[in-house]
C-alpha cells in the first residue's frame, strides 16, 4: 500500500480539497451497498461524524472484502471527493484497503440500540459506541475547561495527596489501604489491630477529599484548586454516587462565603459554555438520543442567575410544599440532611433555576466549615442544579483556633491526626473558602445522562470493580 500520512476525520471532514489523495484510518460502523458498490461508515473516534468510504467492489480482492465487517479496523487510501448524498460534505473514494485487524460476527456490538445497561457490561468496549465516544470526548474538553479557566485566573494546580491518614469528612467512608496479612493480623492485648507493623506505621486510607492539603496550600500560594481521584467507600447504589469519582477544589485565601459563591457560579457556567462552543456535534447527538431538553438546559443555566437561599428559608418551602400536598419520600424538619428529591423541587419546581443553599445546621455539615453568629449553622454552601442535585459542596472555612478545636473535640475528630491541619490556623491564620465540583455530577448535567456510571470509562460502585 502506498504510504500517505493519515488523515484524522475529523479534520478531513472541514476539507474541501476535493481530489486530494488521502488515508484514514478506523473501524467499520455499517457496510451496506449492492452488488457492484459497497458504502462503508468508519468511524476513527476524532469526532462523532463517520467518513463515507465508496468500495468499487471489482477493483479489489474478494477475500480482502469479505473482511469489511462491522467493527473491524481498516486502513484507505483513496481520493477526497464530494459527497453526492446530503450527510457530510466529503467522502472518499477507495483506491487501496488494508485489513489492520478482522472482526468476527462474535463482536456484540454488531447492531445499533443497544441499552445502557447492557453496555456497561462491555465497558471496555462501549467506548467505540457513538454514546460513549461522545460523553468520552465531552470528558475530556470539560477537564481542559477547568484548568483553562482556573489557570487564567491565576490559581495553581495543587497535587494533594491519595493515600492519607485523615478522614476530611469525618464521615468514616474511607476504603483503607494496608500492606498487612489480613489472614494473620496482629493485635494488642484490646483485640485492637496494631498498625505499628503496617506500611506507613499507622492507619491510612484513599482520601475522600483533597481540601485538607488545599486549605494548607491556599494559605500558602493563594489560590490554588485540585483535580483528582477521590474515594468513598458510601454504600449507596444511586445514579449520582461512585465509589471513586474526580473532584476539584479551588480553594482561595481571603475569600469569604460571598466571593465563593460567586467563584461556583462563574467556573460552572463557564464549564458549561467551553462545552456549547467545543463540544455541540456530541452534544447535539446526546440531545437527540436521549435527553430532548439538554440544550435548552444548558442554555438556560447559562442565562439565569443562581438563586441564594439561606438553608431554613429553603425547608421553609419545603414544609410548604409538604403542607399544599406534595409527597417527598423522606421528611423535610429543619436540621435534616436534604435528599436530592429536595433539591430537585427547589431548583425545578419552585424556582426553576439553579439555587445555592446556605447556611447548613452545623450538626449536618463537616467540622470545618465556619461557625456563624446564631450558634446553630455554618457558613456552608451546596449548588443544587437540574436534574442533579448537589453538585457543588463548599464552605468558608473556620479560621479561628479555639473554635476549630473545640468543634473537633465535640465530633470526636482524633486531634492527633489534625496537629498539622491546626497549625494553619496557629500560623498567620487568615478567612479563606473553597467548594468541591463533582466531576461526574458536571458531567451528567453536561451530556444529559442519567446514570453517573455512563459519564466515568470503568465505574466503582458495590460490588462492581470489573474492568
Ligand atoms: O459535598 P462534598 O462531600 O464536599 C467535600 O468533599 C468538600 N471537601 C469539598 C470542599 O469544600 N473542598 O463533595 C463535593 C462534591 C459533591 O457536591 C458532589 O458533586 C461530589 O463531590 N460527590 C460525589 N460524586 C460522585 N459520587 C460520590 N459518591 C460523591 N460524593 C460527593
Ligand atoms: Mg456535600
Amino acid at each position: 500500500m502506498e504510504k500517505i500520512s493519515r488523515t484524522k476525520i475529523v479534520d478531513l471532514l472541514k476539507r474541501t480539497d476535493f481530489g486530494a489523495k488521502v488515508n484514514v484510518k478506523g473501524w467499520v460502523r455499517t457496510r451496506r451497498g449492492s452488488k457492484q458498490v459497497s458504502f462503508v461508515a468508519l468511524n476513527d473516534g476524532s469526532t462523532i461524524n463517520n467518513v463515507q468510504v465508496v468500495v468499487d467492489l471489482a477493483n479489489f480482492d474478494e477475500e480482502m472484502l469479505k473482511l469489511i465487517t462491522t467493527g473491524a479496523c481498516i486502513s484507505v487510501n483513496g481520493t477526497m471527493v464530494e459527497s453526492q448524498g446530503s450527510g457530510q460534505k466529503a467522502e472518499i473514494q477507495a483506491n487501496e484497503i488494508e485489513i489492520l485487524g478482522a472482526c468476527d460476527n462474535t463482536y456484540p456490538l454488531q447492531k445499533k440500540g443497544h441499552s445502557l445497561e447492557f453496555l456497561r457490561e462491555i465497558a471496555h468496549l462501549r467506548p467505540r459506541t457513538n454514546t460513549f465516544g461522545a460523553v468520552l470526548r465531552i470528558r475530556h474538553h470539560m477537564a481542559m475547561a477547568i484548568h483553562r479557566f482556573f489557570h487564567d485566573k491565576g490559581f495553581f494546580y495543587f497535587h494533594s495527596p491519595i493515600i492519607t491518614a485523615s478522614d476530611c469528612e469525618g464521615a468514616g467512608q474511607m476504603f483503607q489501604v494496608t500492606t498487612m496479612n489480613l489472614y494473620d493480623l496482629k493485635k494488642d492485648e484490646e483485640g485492637s489491630i496494631k498498625y505499628d507493623d503496617d506500611f506507613f506505621g499507622k492507619q491510612a486510607s484513599l482520601t475522600v477529599s483533597g481540601q485538607l492539603e488545599g486549605e494548607l496550600a491556599a494559605t500558602a500560594l493563594g489560590a490554588i484548586y485540585t483535580f483528582g481521584p477521590t474515594f468513598r467507600a458510601e454504600n449507596s447504589n444511586t445514579p449520582r454516587h461512585l465509589a471513586e469519582f474526580w473532584m476539584i477544589e479551588p480553594e482561595v485565601a481571603f475569600n469569604d462565603i460571598i466571593d465563593n459563591m460567586n467563584l461556583a457560579e462563574e467556573f460552572i457556567k463557564y464549564c458549561v459554555q467551553w462545552a456549547l462552543d467545543n463540544c455541540i456535534d456530541d452534544i447535539k447527538f446526546l440531545n437527540d438520543m436521549f435527553d430532548k431538553g439538554l440544550i435548552e438546559r444548558l442554555e438556560s443555566v447559562l442565562k439565569e442567575d443562581f438563586v441564594r437561599l439561606p438553608y431554613t428559608e429553603g425547608v421553609a418551602i419545603l414544609e410548604k410544599a409538604v403542607a399544599d400536598g406534595h409527597k417527598f419520600e423522606f421528611p423535610v424538619f429543619w436540621g435534616a440532611d436534604l435528599a436530592s428529591e429536595h433539591e430537585r423541587y427547589l431548583v425545578e419546581t419552585h424556582f426553576k433555576r439553579p439555587v445555592i443553599l446556605t447556611d447548613y445546621p452545623k450538626e449536618i455539615k463537616a467540622f470545618y466549615m465556619k461557625q456563624n453568629e446564631d450558634g446553630k449553622t455554618v457558613r456552608a454552601m451546596d449548588v443544587l442544579f437540574p436534574k442533579i442535585g448537589e453538585i457543588i459542596g463548599g464552605s468558608e472555612r473556620e479560621s479561628d483556633y479555639n473554635k476549630l478545636v473545640t468543634r473537633i473535640e465535640e465530633m470526636e475528630i482524633p486531634m492527633k491526626d489534625m496537629w498539622w491541619y491546626l497549625d494553619t490556623r496557629k500560623f498567620g491564620t487568615c478567612p479563606h473558602s473553597g467548594f468541591g465540583l463533582g466531576f461526574e455530577r458536571l458531567l451528567l448535567f453536561v451530556t444529559g445522562m442519567a446514570n453517573i456510571r455512563d459519564v466515568i470509562p470503568f465505574p466503582r460502585t458495590p460490588n462492581n470493580a470489573e474492568f
